[in-house]
């Protein structure tokens, strides 16, 4: 049953108006948490996967951004190493992506994930390829979308990563309708994009990774619109259930929600506390601040 996957799609081109002034002049996924930029985790977690081509969904004004940000620079690793600062050579060479490894295609309009998806086709249709939302931050070792990869290897299909969310947010999620719960993988005979708590056939959610198979073109490519008039990504899977494979698999991790506030301060204590060489002085400042 194994394929190979080489492929993540990041659909990033939206505004980041929750984040305004900060996105006013770079992109949302640029925004750091801790030391590095959201994009830049989930480019590892799928190099961690076993991703070898990037595809940015992006827009002409954030695209420079992303592609200097993973570019080679020359005179910042000549000065590191005129200097011995072979620690920070490291960390930027672990930002560089070959320029073979990197594509970028325009989402023109903001029609909803599914059609972000859809502006990637032609890098992705031939095959399973995964797709990552940058803004769910997820802390896993293994990272989650290898913990789905290791899923797809044995079931094929469609996978996506889920977790419970509060009965009163379902309307923010694409949500499972469970038939069969094994261990933690889930099958479902259908999604429901955000639906009102009164209407969710639960509350098991899609978090933002994805492992697709290219039969979801099949249903993106009509363009139909669903919730919110949006050409949604949950209806293309919701419509191959039957025809490939679903699973939902309970990953085993923590998840910020750095699309909003909250999630991406959150974020911040999570990561600074785990990356930073100060996290003792981070902790005793938390405390004494509590
Ligand atoms: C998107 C998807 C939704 C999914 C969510 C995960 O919604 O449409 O199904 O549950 O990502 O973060 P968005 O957050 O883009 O509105």
């Amino acid at each position: 049953m194994s394929t190979s996957i080489t492929k993540v799609v990041f659909p990033i081109a939206g505004l980041g108006t929750r984040f305004l002034p900060a996105t006013k002049a770079i992109p949302k996924e640029m925004l750091p948490v801790a030391d590095r930029p959201l994009i830049q985790y989930a480019v590892q977690e799928a190099l961690e996967a076993g991703i070898e081509e990037f595809i940015f969904v992006t827009n002409p004004t954030n695209h420079p951004i992303l592609e200097s940000h993973f570019s080679a620079n020359a005179d910042l690793e000549a000065t590191l190493a005129e200097r011995g600062k072979t620690a920070e050579l490291k960390i930027v060479a672990e930002a560089t992506l070959g320029d073979d490894q990197i594509k970028f295609c325009y989402q023109d309009e903001p029609l909803g994930l599914g059609h972000a998806v859809w502006c990637a086709k032609e890098y992705v249709a031939d095959g399973p390829f995964a797709v990552i939302l940058p803004d769910d931050l997820i802390q896993a070792k293994p990272g989650c979308l290898k913990q789905m990869m290791d899923v797809h290897a044995q079931r094929g299909g469609n996978v996506v990563a889920v977790e419970n969310v509060a009965p009163n947010l379902t309307n923010r999620y694409g949500i499972l309708d469970v038939t069969k719960e094994d261990g933690p993988l889930v099958e479902a005979k259908g999604l429901v994009e955000k639906p009102q708590p009164e209407d969710a056939p639960s509350t098991l959610s899609i978090i933002g990774r994805y492992i697709l198979d290219g039969q979801v073109f099949a249903h993106l490519d009509k363009g139909l619109t669903g919730a919110g008039g949006e050409i949604q990504l949950t209806d293309a899977i919701s419509a191959t259930i039957g025809e490939v494979p679903f699973h939902g698999l309970r990953f085993e991790g923590t998840r910020y929600d750095c699309g909003s506030m909250y999630g991406f301060v959150e974020a911040n204590v999570a990561f600074g506390l785990e990356r930073s060489s100060q996290s003792q002085e981070m902790r005793e400042y938390l405390k004494r601040h509590l």
